[in-house]
């Protein structure tokens, strides 16, 4: 087992796997996981349901606000990408971020800008991705799955246009870090993504310490 603590820097687009990845990678290895995008649902979704400025939403952000399951769905996900463009917003949720990805015990975080911002120095970058039609496929079977009406057209515009605002936008735009292990998982399952992320951790000296 290395000594330094092992963060893994987890970023890309919506629905390329990223959660699933950092949650499995996060329970390997025994550490804390930290759903970066939960953040920016919560202050979307609470500053448009409260009509408070985002920026103020972001400051006195608290634990018990991400619990929320409707924060899961769509509706959080595009508030989230929208207010995710204001830098004060970014800037405001930025100490709670790096707080969480310097324990000792070392991190797990996905999202955007992880590996470019949040942790320049992190052990481990996975830049993971896909087609932006086998991840529109994926996110309508998971929203068909928790008994959602929607239809695939619309899945995939709306995945689109997410893809532009996150890509384009001039605060810390999606994209991968120089020293990022690309992961494209068009064509992977759940189980062939963790074995190829696995396979590069380990090849970096990090083991699981546990049995
Ligand atoms: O996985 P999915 O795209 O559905 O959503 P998410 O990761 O929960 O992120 C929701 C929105 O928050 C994204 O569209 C991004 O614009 C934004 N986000 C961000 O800007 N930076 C992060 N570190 C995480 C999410």
């Amino acid at each position: 087992m290395s000594k330094a603590p092992l963060v893994i820097a987890i970023d890309g687009p919506s629905a390329a796997g990223k959660g699933t990845l950092a949650e499995r990678l996060a329970s390997h290895f025994s550490l804390p996981h930290l759903d970066t995008g939960l953040l920016y649902r919560a202050v979307g979704y609470l500053a448009e349901k409260t009509g408070r400025e985002p920026a103020e939403v972001a400051a006195g952000l608290q634990a018990a606000d991400l619990a929320d399951p409707v924060l899961r769905g769509d509706v959080a996900g595009q508030a989230g990408s929208k207010v995710a463009a204001i830098p004060e917003v970014r800037s405001n949720l930025l100490k709670f971020q790096k707080q969480f990805s310097s324990q000792p015990s070392g991190a797990v975080l996905d999202g955007r800008d992880i590996g470019t911002v949040i942790c320049p120095d992190a052990a481990v970058k996975l830049f993971v991705t896909a087609s932006l039609e086998s991840r529109a496929e994926r996110r309508y079977r998971e929203l068909r799955g928790r008994g959602g009406d929607t239809i695939k057209p619309r899945v995939l515009a709306e995945m689109a246009e997410r893809d532009r605002r996150d890509s384009e936008r001039a605060a810390a735009p999606l994209k991968a870090a120089p020293d990022a292990y690309l992961l494209d998982t068009s064509d992977m399952d759940a189980d062939a993504a963790f074995a190829a992320a696995l396979a590069f951790i380990e090849g970096k000296g990090f083991r699981s310490s546990g049995p």
